[in-house]
């Protein structure tokens, strides 16, 4: 049973163990509390029999989510679970008035861009060598407006498909 919650310092512990195998360049600690004083951040995490198993946040500017950081254990990828934890971020997130999502990602991380494909993410423009430790680019992605009827269907799609991820 996944159990999905706000982020809080407590679970700090495993999100540096995921953050370190997960990401080129990951957050400090220290990053992660400065985020979670903001109130315009939406952090959220995933547990599975009290275990992490995935982790992901949002900041919001104006109606504007930007998506921070997402994550899932490497052994439990390809289970649907970023997409829930990507929904439940769209959700939280709208609840408080975002009506777009974007996001900067590697242009080489495949994965990452084929999931947020699904999720109507289109890649709108391109950082040049945005990503210091190898020079690459970032994609710039965003949404449609996610309170359109239109989009409204694709996340009802995609609850079906992944709303009971974890279970
Ligand atoms: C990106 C990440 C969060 C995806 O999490 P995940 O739980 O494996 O993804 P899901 O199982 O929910 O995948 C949902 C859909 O995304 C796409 N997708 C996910 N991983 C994919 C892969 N390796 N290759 C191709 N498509 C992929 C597929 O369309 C998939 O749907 P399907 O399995 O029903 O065909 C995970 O790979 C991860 O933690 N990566 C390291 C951290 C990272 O790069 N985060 C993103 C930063 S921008």
């Amino acid at each position: 049973m996944l159990s999905i919650k706000r982020m809080v310092r407590d679970d700090l512990d495993e999100i540096m163990e995921l953050e370190r195998v997960s990401f080129t360049n990951p957050w400090t600690r220290g990053m992660y509390l400065h985020e979670l004083e903001k109130w315009e951040g939406c952090y959220l995490t995933a547990r599975s029999d009290g275990r992490l198993v995935a982790y992901g946040g949002a900041l919001l500017i104006l109606d504007e989510a930007h998506v921070m950081t997402l994550a899932v254990l490497e052994d439990l990828r390809r289970r649907g679970l970023g997409a829930r934890l990507l929904l439940e971020l769209i959700r939280s997130a709208e609840g408080m008035g975002a009506r777009f999502f974007t996001l900067e990602v590697r242009r080489s991380n495949r994965a990452a861009i084929e999931l947020y494909a699904r999720f109507g993410f289109q890649i709108m423009g391109e950082r040049k060598h945005y990503y210091l430790d190898n020079m690459e680019n970032a994609l710039i992605m965003w949404t449609e407006d996610i309170t359109t009827n239109e989009y409204r269907c694709i996340l009802d799609d995609l609850w079906k498909r992944y709303g009971d991820a974890g279970h």
